[in-house]
């Protein structure tokens, strides 16, 4: 309907509900933050700051709270949780913005197709990097075909442990989690298919913990076109996120923290010293420029984009994009990771013909 304002409920309302999609709520004119749940914490104060919404400490009594009539839910709890929690509230025919990973685990993860499929209500994965003007930049960039045939991607994903913490602390475990891997390489290999239009096929992967369980890792990923990403995630160390697409011609990159759009260096640029070393003094300045805007330009951005996708596809009856299949196809990949971190050897990334458990079922 044009001109509704949908009412959403936010389930879980931990580091990244109020750090990011609340806010990010809050610039949305098509929706409005109706009601919030956890059971964890006082939400008292947490009124006054979203706009009075009505506050519940179990989901499911916000979803059977005929006063409020909720139009869709945001999932924003442990992966643990996702299943549970998701089905419940497509049964009640809620839409669901269901964060990532889908779940914790890939059996849990595919369960929720059929719930999905039987409800008929719409679904889409918080991959927001599909949403990020910064990776957008680079995808329009790379869309051009410029650098050539691409060869490899270097990727570098890292937090420290201040920046990325979780109320729950269910990063630091294992099983909770999944680890480094599950918790943040499902983003990348999200983006690196979006940006390819190619699925991952194969993952070499090596883990370690320094401060909590798999909070470093390391991984090769090779892509079906051939293409070989190597890619580097920790939580223990400083805050980073950049990208280099090699090409045979040139090279995009990007960097979330020091510029806004995505940069190209062909060859033949790249031979002439001086431009070269004009072109570092000119990235140098773009990054003074974006102190300002750095959060709402690169991460907040993102998330109100999201979050007005789902909204238009649940106006216009369409299925949101990334939807389940997109999260299940970049935790296959990072199940692949996590085993071979295990195993020590390459692992092929396979479905549920072929693999019908993951590392964390
Ligand atoms: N898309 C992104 O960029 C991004 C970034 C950070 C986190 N995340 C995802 O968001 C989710 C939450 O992460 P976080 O860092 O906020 O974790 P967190 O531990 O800080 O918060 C989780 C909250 O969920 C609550 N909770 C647990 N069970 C619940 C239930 N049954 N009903 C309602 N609330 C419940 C907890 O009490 C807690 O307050 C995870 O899936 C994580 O991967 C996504």
């Amino acid at each position: 309907m044009k001109g509704k304002v949908y009412s959403i409920g936010m389930i879980g309302c931990g580091v990244h509900a109020r750090t990011r999609l609340l806010p990010a709520l809050k610039y949305c004119r098509k929706a409005r933050i109706a009601a919030l749940a956890d059971p964890a914490r006082d939400l008292s104060a947490e009124r006054a700051v979203w706009g009075g919404p009505k506050t519940y400490s179990d989901h499911r009594a916000m979803l059977d709270d005929r006063s409020i009539s909720l139009d869709a839910v945001i999932v924003a709890t442990p992966p643990d949780s996702h299943r549970e929690i998701a089905t419940f509230c497509m049964g009640k025919g809620k839409h669901v913005l269901l964060e990532k990973p889908v779940a914790l685990t890939l059996r849990d993860a595919r369960a929720l197709v059929e719930a999905r499929d039987r409800t008929g209500v719409k679904v889409m994965v918080g991959h927001q990097r599909r949403f990020s003007p910064m990776d957008n930049s680079v995808r329009d960039l790379y869309g051009k075909g410029l650098i050539g045939k691409t060869v490899a991607i270097n990727a570098v994903h890292e937090f420290s442990s201040d920046s990325r913490g979780a109320a729950t602390g269910y990063l630091k475990k294992r099983e909770l989690s999944g680890g480094v891997i599950m918790e943040y390489a499902c983003h990348d290999i999200d983006f690196f298919r979006y940006l390819l239009g190619a699925e991952a096929v194969e993952v070499y992967a090596r883990v370690s913990s320094t401060h909590a369980d798999d909070d470093t890792a390391a991984l090769v990923v090779t892509f079906s076109n051939g293409v070989i990403a190597n890619l580097t995630l920790s939580s223990c160390t400083v805050d980073e996120e950049h990208l280099e697409i090699f090409g045979t011609e040139g090279i995009i990159r990007s960097d979330r923290y020091r510029t806004v759009k995505a940069e190209i260096d062909l060859i033949k640029g790249l031979k002439d010293r001086k431009m070269r070393a004009l072109k570092t003094f000119a990235r140098g300045f773009k990054s003074l420029m974006l102190l300002k805007y750095a959060f709402k330009r690169n991460i907040l951005a993102a998330y109100i984009s999201e979050i007005g996708h789902f909204i238009d596809s649940i106006e216009e009856g369409k299925d949101p994009v990334p939807g389940l299949e997109d999260g299940i196809k970049a935790m296959e990949a990072a199940d692949a990771a996590i085993r071979s971190g295990i195993s020590g050897k390459p692992v092929r990334v396979c479905g549920p013909e072929e693999c019908k458990g993951g590392a964390n079922d």
